[in-house]
């Protein structure tokens, strides 16, 4: 494999940007410095990064990548390409997939699906049910990052909600235990009251009257006391309210092991985007209030609840998307573009103003996942790690806008549609391979390992 020098870049990675070059080593990153690169390097191949950004590639720790099963959809060939399309080089897919990915036999098919089509790294969560703890005990940690929990069920139940399944879970495993938390008698009676408000179908505009947020809220609280009693690693995915930021917070105040993802979804749109974007912007936990968004926001701080930003990418077909609130699909394509549209949000939004910086934005997306999950020398830009490289391109304001057309996804269509962002990806390259644009045809990722 060829050794690549990248110059003249803007790099960012653990600390204040600065102007410098990157040398790999086939697959691994060799040396950085700033300035110009010393002239004893030598390189196969030169990339000139000026007025580029280099970022390491992006983690997304929460995809749907819909395969096997529901292909119609996405696979993990036509997903993969659009995360490298928008700089993510490693993703953790979950288990709703058919089968679901709740037993040994079908994580190995995943893996396997990984190897032969994956473009970017890869690893696949094994999700819980009120009965495979046999199985959650079995699993090679090495290889997966944590257990998926469905507290509350969303796209595919797997819900489980056996208390002492629960208790037991939380005791015996010791990877962290990502919790979709919605409550679900909570949610079950907002939607008989809906149902009676509404004879003639709910309004998707209604979403966050059906999935309130009391269910996020009671279902966030049963999760910290869950691993404060039992001293579990609790990752909280896609948080979408203000009064869980506060639980997490006060959880982490008191020494529980708790770390807490959002995602893009929430903190670009709130309900009334659902005027212009209808089901578009339909996703399970729904988006919320106003004052939320700002409050999640805000939670991107520094030393705020926030740990993580991943996608929970969930792509369906515009044609799936269509009917009542309870019938149209619920979640979003947002791989490909999360990684411009939260560098963006930092220029762009008035609540990021004096909060947060670009560099804060390559934390939540590419340290922090690697250290909340204990991924293997990937997320920063070390020598020794490898060499998962992202160059982002800023635009000359007003930048650009997007469009369906540019959707590399196998839907076909973004909620960002007509939005303009600007930051474009320029190029991405997993463990030192070119995999966009222009990816040699045999270019794939690798399974992530776990430390
Ligand atoms: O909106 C969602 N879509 N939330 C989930 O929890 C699942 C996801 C999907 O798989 O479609
Ligand atoms: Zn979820
Ligand atoms: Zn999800």
């Amino acid at each position: 494999m060829s050794k690549i020098l990248f110059e003249n870049a803007v790099i960012m990675s653990e600390g204040p940007r600065y102007e410098g070059w990157l040398l790999t080593d086939g697959e691994l990153i060799d040396s950085l410095g700033a300035g110009e690169a010393p002239a004893y390097v030598k390189a196969d191949e030169r990339v000139d990064c000026r007025g580029k950004w280099l970022l390491p590639g992006v983690i997304d720790a929460h995809v749907h990548f819909r395969d096997p099963g529901l292909t119609e959809k996405a696979d993990m060939a036509s997903e993969s390409a659009a995360a490298v399309a928008g700089g993510v080089t490693s993703y953790f897919d979950m288990p709703n997939t058919v089968p679901q990915t709740t037993t040994l036999e079908a994580w190995q098919g995943k893996m396997e699906r990984g190897a032969e089509a994956s473009r970017a790294n890869y690893a696949f969560f094994i999700g819980a049910t009120n009965g495979n703890l046999d199985t959650l005990l079995k699993a090679d940690y090495k290889r997966v990052p944590g257990v998926k929990l469905f507290l509350g069920s969303s796209t595919g139940n797997m819900l489980v909600d056996a208390d002492d399944t629960l208790r037991r879970l939380f005791s015996e495993i010791d990877v962290p235990v990502a919790v979709h938390a919605e409550d679900e008698a909570i949610i079950a009676a907002a939607r008989e009251r809906l149902k009676a408000e509404y004879p003639d179908g709910i309004p998707v505009e209604c979403h966050p009257d059906l999935r309130p947020r009391e269910a996020c809220v009671a279902a966030t609280r049963r999760a910290i006391r869950l691993a404060e009693e039992s001293g579990a690693r609790l990752h909280i995915c896609h948080v979408s309210t203000a009064d869980e930021l506060r639980l997490i917070a006060d959880a982490k105040a008191r020494g529980v092991k708790v770390t807490a993802e959002t995602c893009p979804q929430y903190l670009l749109w709130d309900r009334n985007d659902f005027a212009t974007l209808g089901a578009r912007i339909k996703c399970n936990p729904s988006i919320k209030e106003a004052s939320d968004r700002i409050a999640l926001v805000r939670a991107l701080a520094p030393g705020g609840a926030i740990d993580t930003i991943a996608t929970d990418h969930a792509p369906h077909l515009l044609s799936q998307k269509e009917g009542d609130a309870l019938k149209a699909a619920s979640g979003m394509p947002m791989v490909q573009f999360s990684l411009p549209a939260m560098l963006d949000l930092v220029d762009s939004d008035p609540e990021a103003e004096d909060l947060l910086t670009h560099e804060r934005i390559v934390e939540l997306m590419c340290h922090a996942p690697a250290r909340v999950f204990g991924v293997d020398r990937r997320g920063a830009l070390r020598p020794g790690y490898y060499a998962d490289l992202t160059l982002v391109e800023p635009l000359r304001l007003p930048g650009v806008k997007v469009t369906d057309a540019d959707v590399v996804s196998r839907c076909g269509w973004t909620p960002l549609a007509g939005r303009t962002l600007s930051y474009r990806v320029a190029s991405t390259w997993v463990s030192g391979r070119r995999a966009f644009p222009d990816a040699d045809p045999s270019q794939r990722g690798s399974a992530l390992s776990f430390r």
